[in-house]
């Protein structure tokens, strides 16, 4: 049996610039609050509550204290909230993600519509739109496209969409419009890990895609690799049965960019366990096939 982990796996940029933000900040011995969980992986959320880093679900719930705003962004409201709560905000919103807020303020500035496509569900979807007007729309992947208002339009994205989903969309949206601009917003974390476990998952008999059950990119890389080969999707080793494994030749591991090494160093050290193999690691850049990322 082999077990390979996709060359870009785990943290990306984002969550490791806004996880150090915290971490900096709890180093002062201050309690420090984040407006809903920093990452989408509860392990990770109770180590992080254990170093005095806690999670308000709402900005309404929190007055003069130290807030960092997650890698995901808030919207508009709650940033104005936390402001007028006397609140000291450490901004960890992800420079990509910050970008979309950008571009979405200026095309309704500039009189274009937007359409944003992504989950309306998700919190950065969530913030994106807040940055809009009350013409801005959104659309989920393959869902029916909204009403607009004029034939006219700009396109952003969702960093964790793919990019057969955002060519999907255009390819419907253009032929009934004057004008389409397109920003490719999905950021270069989430197009390298897409890749990479695409890539894998087209050589292995199984992949275990490791993360949170709400990280939507997890649940995003999850559905790409069933498209090429037998997956299940875990949160922790806990999940990951003897029989799950057993007489695989090639099991690929990928992992959201919210997906801690650790997780992945156990769970992949309880495949090769349960493989009888009694070489574990202890980290992640000894499971053949990972890159360390250089951004
Ligand atoms: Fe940022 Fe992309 Fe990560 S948007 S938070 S680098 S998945």
């Amino acid at each position: 049996m082999t077990v390979s982990l996709a060359r870009h796996s785990g943290f990306c940029f984002g969550v490791r610039r806004a996880i150090q933000l915290a971490l900096d900040a709890a180093q002062g011995g201050q309690e420090i609050f984040t407006l809903g969980e920093l990452i989408h992986n509860p392990q990770y959320v109770q180590q992080m509550a254990d170093l005095g880093i806690k999670v308000v679900p709402s900005a309404a719930d929190i007055h003069d204290s130290i807030v960092v705003i997650r890698s995901h962004g808030i919207t508009k409201s709650e940033l104005q909230q936390l402001t007028d709560n006397g609140n000291t905000i450490i901004d960890a919103t992800c420079p990509y993600v910050s970008r979309t807020h950008d571009l979405v303020r200026e095309a309704v500035t500039s009189g274009i519509q937007v359409l944003i496509l992504g989950d309306p569900k998700h919190p950065e979807v969530i913030g994106m739109h807040s940055y809009g007007d009350q013409d801005t729309l959104v659309v989920a992947p393959g869902d029916e496209i909204p009403k607009l208002r004029d034939n006219r339009l700009c396109v952003i994205s969702q960093t964790t969409q793919t990019i057969e989903n955002l060519n999907d969309l255009v390819s419907k949206l253009l032929p009934d419009l004057l004008e389409l601009r397109v920003f490719n917003t999905i950021c270069l974390a989430t197009s390298q890990r897409q890749q990479a476990s695409a890539c894998l998952a087209k050589n292995s008999d199984l992949m275990v895609v490791i993360g949170g059950r709400h990280s939507s990119n997890t649940r995003m890389l999850a559905r790409l690799c069933a498209q090429y080969t037998e997956t299940i999707h875990v949160e922790t080793e806990a999940e990951l049965k003897a029989e799950d494994v057993m007489g695989r030749q090639n099991i690929g591991l990928a992992a959201g960019a919210s997906t801690p090494e650790e997780t992945i160093v156990s769970v992949y050290n309880k495949i090769i366990k349960i493989n009888g193999e009694l070489d574990a690691v202890t980290r992640i850049s000894e499971i053949p096939l990972f890159k360390e990322e250089s951004c």
